[in-house]
């Protein structure tokens, strides 16, 4: 079948736009009244540790997952890169869950470190969206993030819809290992189901991302700060504004910026700041304030509480809907997506086949 723009300028856009109903999609998958039901059964109260490796966003994806898997289900995870994984030659416990992700399935880097971990560890499972891929064929088992085609080489639903699965697959593990009861499954459920609405609403913030696009075209550098599950966020925002606007970006931990990247603080350096209300919204502030004494330009990407707190002296907030922390990294992925986007359409690059870059890496 034909995969057509439906009145859109990019596919980046229209694939943006459909994420409410990607979202909504997958969760139903993996959804069954109150409960996670994984469509493959996998027992995390057997495994002592998971360990998941991947390319790119999906990287990213893992790096979010790290704190789910370790605050929902207490279990110890870690994250690499499959380029380093594979060549590493770190020890692969037998009690170990070797977790791969990949939208193409075909990333000769994360198939090489399936290889690696095959044999070693005590299963290997994978998050796919081509389901019909080497990454699939060589796993025990798979959990389809069902995004549809994706055709931006820039990664955004599949990279919303890997989040979700990994979310049901971290609260599935919660519940297996005792640490999620039923009723802290039901409410978890709840909060997904609210999910893909304020994903919608949360698409209203593009009118203010256009707008600040013109600003953002005009910098040479930019930085993306957050704390927790929003630092491999600031990471995916730095990464699509770098693949698709060719403006260098960096992303660093909020508590770490005073040691080093606070050097390049003066008023030329736009500094996004994601900061969703959270146990550690005041710690990120008060990195805002330090970025700001130096005339920094934030940017700050909060809820109206968080305004409300924090805006005095910021150069601009985009105001995201009110969310549960758990599940803020899925909607953040939104401004992460938006700036970048609406900064490559103001500057003219080329949004869906950006220079260099290919959907899917299949050399090494
Ligand atoms: C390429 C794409 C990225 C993608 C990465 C991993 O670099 O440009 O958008 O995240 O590959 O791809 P995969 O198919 O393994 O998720």
């Amino acid at each position: 079948t034909r995969i057509e723009k439906a009145g859109h300028r990019h596919f980046m856009g229209k694939e943006i736009h459909e994420q409410p109903q990607t979202l909504s999609g997958v969760l139903s998958r993996y959804i069954e009244g109150d409960r996670i039901v994984l469509p493959t059964d996998y027992d995390f109260s057997a495994t002592d540790r998971i360990q998941m490796v991947a390319c790119g966003t999906a990287q990213i994806a893992c790096s979010v997952a790290k704190y789910w898997f370790e605050a929902l289900a207490r279990l110890p995870a870690e994250v690499d890169i499959a380029s380093e994984y594979r060549y590493r030659e770190g020890p692969v416990g037998i009690d170990t869950t070797a977790l791969f992700v990949s939208q193409s399935g075909e990333t000769a880097d994360t198939l090489a470190a399936l290889r690696y971990a095959r044999g070693k560890a005590r299963a290997i499972l994978s998050v796919v969206n081509v389901v019909e891929s080497s990454i699939a064929r060589d796993s025990d088992i798979i959990y389809p993030i069902h995004a549809g085609v994706e055709v931006g080489v820039a990664s955004t639903k599949a990279f919303v819809n890997q989040l979700a699965v990994l979310l049901c697959l971290a609260i599935a593990a919660g519940v297996q290992r005792g640490e999620i009861d039923a009723q802290r499954e039901a409410e978890l459920v709840a909060g997904l189901k609210l999910l893909p609405g304020l994903m919608s609403q949360g698409l209203t913030i593009e009118e203010r991302c256009e707008a600040l696009a013109s600003r953002l075209s005009e910098a040479s550098d930019i930085l993306f700060l957050g704390r927790g599950p929003m630092y491999p966020m600031a990471h995916e925002g730095a990464l699509k504004l770098k693949e698709i606007s060719y403006i260098h970006a960096e992303a660093y931990a909020s508590g770490e910026l005073k040691h080093g990247p606070i050097a390049l603080v003066d008023r030329t350096l736009p500094v996004v700041v994601f900061a969703p209300m959270d146990p550690l919204f005041e710690k990120t502030v008060s990195n805002m304030q330090e970025v700001m004494a130096r005339e920094g330009q934030v940017l700050l990407v909060t809820d109206a509480d968080g305004a409300k707190q924090a805006s005095d002296g910021v150069w601009e907030v985009l105001v995201m809907p009110r969310i549960d922390p758990v599940f803020a990294p899925i909607l953040y992925a939104l401004p992460a997506q938006l700036l970048a986007y609406h900064t490559a359409v103001h500057k003219g690059t080329d949004v869906d086949q950006p220079r260099n870059l290919a959907k899917s890496v299949t050399v090494e």
